[in-house]
C-alpha cells in the first residue's frame, strides 16, 4: 500500500534523499521547506505524488498549516520525518545565548511543533511511524559541539518519551543517529559557528572551527540513508534507535563501553546512597 510521508527540510540534503527514495518506493511525499520555489523544482516533476509545503519549524504556525493542507490533499500522514535542523557549532563560551536559542527554536522546539500537529492525525489512525534525526552527538558530547549536542540529546529524550506514550495508538518512533553525512551540513549555507572570540580557545586550537576540515569529505553517502530509512519504516518493528554510518558506529560502540566501565567503577558508591527509611 502506497504509504503518505512528510518530510521536514525536503529542500536538500538527508530529508531530500529521503523523500527521493520514498517516492522511489511508490510512496507519495509532503514535501516540507523554508524555500518553496525549491521544493517546486525539485519535486514538479513528480506531479500529484508530491504536495509541496511551506514550513518553517521555527514558526509554530506553519506547522498545523502544513498538516492541515497534508490532509487536504492525502486524508493521511504515515511517516513523519523531523529531519529540519542545521548545526550551531563551536565551543560553548564562543556562541551568543541568543544563538543557543535559536538552536533550539529549529533543532528542537520546531521539531515539537511539527510532531504536536502530527500526532492527533496519527491517533484518529492508530498508526504512524515517527523518525527523528538527531545524531551521534544526540547519544555523546563533542568538543567543539556543546550547543548542537545539547539540542540532539533533547530530541533523544524527547524521542525516548515520546515512543512510551504513543505506543498504545500504535504509533513507532525512530531516532536515527548519523555520523557525518556529505549534504550541506558543514557548508556555510548551514552551519554556523560561534559569533564571539575567546582567546584562551584559540590558544589550544588555532582554527577553533574544527569541522570545517570535513566538509566534503564525509564519508556517509545521504541517498544510502535515504534509502536506509525507507526500509526500516516498512518493517513492522521498527527500532527505536538507528545507527548510521560506520563512523557513527565506532563512536557509538566506544561511547557505550566508556559508559559501562564508569558505571561499574562507582558502583558500589552510586548503590550507597538509597535511604534506610
Ligand atoms: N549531515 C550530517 O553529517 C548530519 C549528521 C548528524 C545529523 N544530521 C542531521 O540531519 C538533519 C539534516 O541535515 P543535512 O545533513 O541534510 O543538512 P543540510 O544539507 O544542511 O540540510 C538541512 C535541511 O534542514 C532545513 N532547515 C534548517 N532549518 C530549518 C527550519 N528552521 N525550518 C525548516 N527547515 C530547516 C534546510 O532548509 P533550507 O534549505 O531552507 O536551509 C535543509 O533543507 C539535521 O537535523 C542534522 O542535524 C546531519
Amino acid at each position: 500500500m502506497s504509504r503518505i510521508w512528510f518530510v521536514t527540510g525536503a529542500g536538500r540534503g538527508i530529508g531530500a534523499h529521503i523523500a527521493g527514495a520514498a517516492l522511489a518506493a511508490g510512496d507519495r511525499v509532503v514535501a516540507t521547506g523554508r524555500n518553496l520555489g525549491a521544493l517546486e523544482s525539485r519535486y514538479g516533476p513528480y506531479g500529484e505524488r508530491v504536495l509541496c509545503v511551506p514550513l518553517d519549524t521555527a514558526r509554530e504556525a506553519d506547522s498545523a498549516t502544513a498538516v492541515a493542507a497534508a490532509l487536504d490533499r492525502f486524508g493521511r500522514i504515515d511517516v513523519l520525518v523531523n529531519n529540519a535542523g542545521y548545526g550551531q557549532l563551536g565551543v560553548f563560551e564562543e556562541i551568543a545565548a541568543a544563538d543557543v536559542v535559536r538552536q533550539f527554536e529549529t533543532n528542537v522546539f520546531g521539531l515539537m511543533h511539527v510532531t504536536r500537529a502530527a500526532l492527533p492525525v496519527m491517533r484518529r489512525q492508530r498508526s504512524g511511524h515517527v523518525i527523528n534525526l538527531a545524531s551521534v552527538g544526540g547519544f555523546m558530547g563533542f568538543a567543539g559541539s556543546a550547543v548542537y549536542c545539547a539540542a540532539k540529546f533533547a530530541v533523544e529524550g524527547f524521542s525516548e518519551s515520546l515512543a512510551l506514550e504513543v505506543q498504545p495508538f500504535g504509533i513507532h518512533v525512530t531516532i536515527v543517529e548519523p555520523g557525518f553525512f556529505r549534504t550541506d551540513f558543514l557548508d556555510t549555507s548551514s552551519v554556523r559557528y560561534g559569533a564571539l572570540a575567546v582567546d584562551d580557545y584559540r590558544r589550544d586550537m588555532p582554527d577553533g572551527r574544527t569541522y570545517e576540515s570535513y566538509n566534503g569529505r564525509q564519508p556517509g553517502d545521504p541517498a544510502r540513508l535515504g534509502r536506509a530509512i525507507v526500509q526500516l519504516a516498512g518493517t513492522a518493528e521498527p527500532p527505536l534507535h538507528f545507527v548510521a554510518g560506520t563512523d557513527a558506529l565506532g563512536m557509538l560502540d566506544g561511547a557505550l563501553q566508556r559508559r559501562r566501565l564508569e558505571v561499574d567503577a562507582h558502583r558500589a558508591l552510586s548503590a550507597s546512597t538509597d535511604g534506610d527509611f
